[in-house]
């Protein structure tokens, strides 16, 4: 096949969870451009709209719907939704996070918020929007961990900044179970045409303190953050049939900072 379809994802339905957020805005951009119709999922219905008009602007075939990861009746909701307005789902990403927890030795509570959403309200959207593709004939998970899940803060990069620096815990224990967690799908879901795969981000740049910048781009060989674009291709080749034999991976997008 032409390497140019193998990219396509016309005719694709997809889901971004947290698609109104900073990573998640470039996901579906991405994830539209390629052909792709696009629900984005989060909490705030009015929001999530704003943000899908937004790309429908565009020309993208973006649609907001709401839904509360921490609620099971919220994500069933939302899976009954998008097999009632397009029938199918082809591509999930798993993206939405939630950060409660203010440090290391924040209130233990704060810790359990924190799980309620990124782990065991992860695992049950997880496990239903896998259901609804596998019902749909097939297609890919692509779940959104971080840098942080594969390596311990690089505290130096907060040195001289204040109110930064105190990394939460959560944060490196969620996203390094959810890299784990997306090979046992992989292992548990073989012979059901689905894929999965985790990406794993470096920071993304989103106006942070200058210093903060400064120390982090001095260790990264390209000397820069993320940017809006970076994500995008390598979702959609994760995503599309030009990826079709990638199953299981991780895949560090840090632009060398952890070589
Ligand atoms: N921003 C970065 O620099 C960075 C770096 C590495 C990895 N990541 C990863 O990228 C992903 C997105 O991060 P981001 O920085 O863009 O986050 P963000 O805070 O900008 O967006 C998170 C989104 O999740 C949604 N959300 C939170 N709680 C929810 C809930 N209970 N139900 C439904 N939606 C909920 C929010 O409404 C928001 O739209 C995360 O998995 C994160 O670990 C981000």
């Amino acid at each position: 096949m032409n390497v140019m379809e193998l990219f396509s994802l016309k005719n694709k339905v997809a889901l971004v969870t947290g698609g109104a957020g900073n990573y998640g805005r470039s996901i579906t951009e991405g994830l539209g451009e390629a052909g792709a119709t696009v629900v984005i999922a989060s909490r705030n219905l009015e929001t999530i709209e704003k943000t899908a008009a937004g790309f429908r602007t565009k020309g993208l075939d973006v649609h907001g719907m709401q839904a509360d990861q921490a609620d099971t009746a919220s994500v069933l909701t939302l899976e009954e939704n998008i097999q009632k307005q397009f029938g199918r789902l082809d591509i999930f990403v798993n993206n939405a996070v939630s950060r409660p927890m203010k440090g290391y030795a924040a209130p233990i509570e704060q810790f359990d918020e924190s799980m309620k959403v990124n782990a065991t309200g992860m695992m049950f959207i997880l496990r239903e929007m896998t259901d609804l593709i596998i019902r749909s004939g097939g297609g890919s998970v692509i779940n959104i961990s971080s840098m942080m899940g594969m390596y311990a803060p690089i505290y130096s990069n907060y040195e001289g900044i204040r109110g930064m620096g105190d990394i939460a815990p959560d944060y490196c224990f969620h996203n390094a179970g959810l890299i784990m967690l997306s090979r046992f799908m992989a292992k548990t879901h073989a012979g059901k045409n689905i894929r999965f795969n985790t990406v794993s981000p470096g920071g993304l740049f989103n106006n942070q303190p200058e210093k903060f910048v400064e120390n982090y781009c001095k260790k990264v060989p390209l000397e820069r953050m993320a940017n809006n674009d970076d994500i995008k291709g390598l979702i959609v080749l994760l995503a599309s049939d030009a990826g079709a034999y990638i199953n299981g991976e991780n895949i560090l997008i840090d632009g060398g900072l952890n070589a």
